[in-house]
């Protein structure tokens, strides 16, 4: 009962804190009021930015948009650079460790088609669920995007990307790279058949 009532008196704080008007009691995409928290407007400008630094990147745009000491965290892509062997890159480690590093790996990539699919706007955070339109398979993911107030307040850019958390289909990545190759696959479902229940590891 106790407990109950901690809680109720825990509840009756926040709703009086001004952080009160976004969080989990509105649901994450309610409007941010608080001058430290990005805007919804902001969140989508950041998701757009890290659109472009994917499928159309450029050296200047990435310097305008990250933070120096940007950090990628994502076994997804780790998988994809060892092609499916134990190394080079150490998974569960970070793919980058600062924004030079990322223009060195991703400016030598061609562009990538990359739709946004879907946003979800947190103060300091703008996660992604998206889309490749990659060919034989289509490769879908989802990216957690932390900023940071840009400290050069006369830049165009209000909130840099600091870090990044990043996962996706690597499975379908690499059977469109050709590295994983099943060597014998059951027929696809005729696209009319009601969808039977998936049997894992059998
Ligand atoms: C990006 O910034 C780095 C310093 O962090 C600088 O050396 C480089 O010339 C800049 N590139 C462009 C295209 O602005």
């Amino acid at each position: 009962m106790r407990f109950i009532f901690a809680l109720a008196a825990l509840a009756a704080t926040a709703a009086a804190a001004p952080w009160a008007n976004w969080g989990v009691s509105h649901g994450l995409n309610y409007p941010r009021t608080t001058s430290n928290c990005m805007s919804d407007s902001d969140a989508t400008k950041v998701a757009n930015n890290f659109k472009t630094l994917i499928a159309a990147y450029s050296d200047s745009f990435s310097n305008k948009t990250m933070a120096v000491d940007f950090v990628d965290y994502s076994d997804s892509v780790m998988e994809l650079i060892n092609g499916g062997c134990e190394g080079p890159e150490v998974l569960g480690t970070a793919v980058f460790s600062s924004r030079a590093e990322f223009q060195a790996g991703q400016g030598a990539q061609p562009p990538i088609p990359f739709e946004i699919i879907k946003t979800w706007n947190a103060c300091s955070a703008v996660t992604i669920r998206w889309q490749s339109a990659q060919t034989p398979q289509l490769v879908t993911g989802i990216i957690v995007i932390e900023v940071v107030k840009n400290a050069d307040k006369k830049a165009s850019q209000k909130w840099l990307i600091k870090t990044v958390y990043s996962e996706f289909n690597s499975g379908a990545w690499l059977v469109n790279l050709d590295v994983f190759n099943p060597p014998v696959c059951p027929a696809p479902p005729p696209p009319t058949s009601t969808p039977s229940r998936r049997m894992l590891f059998v």
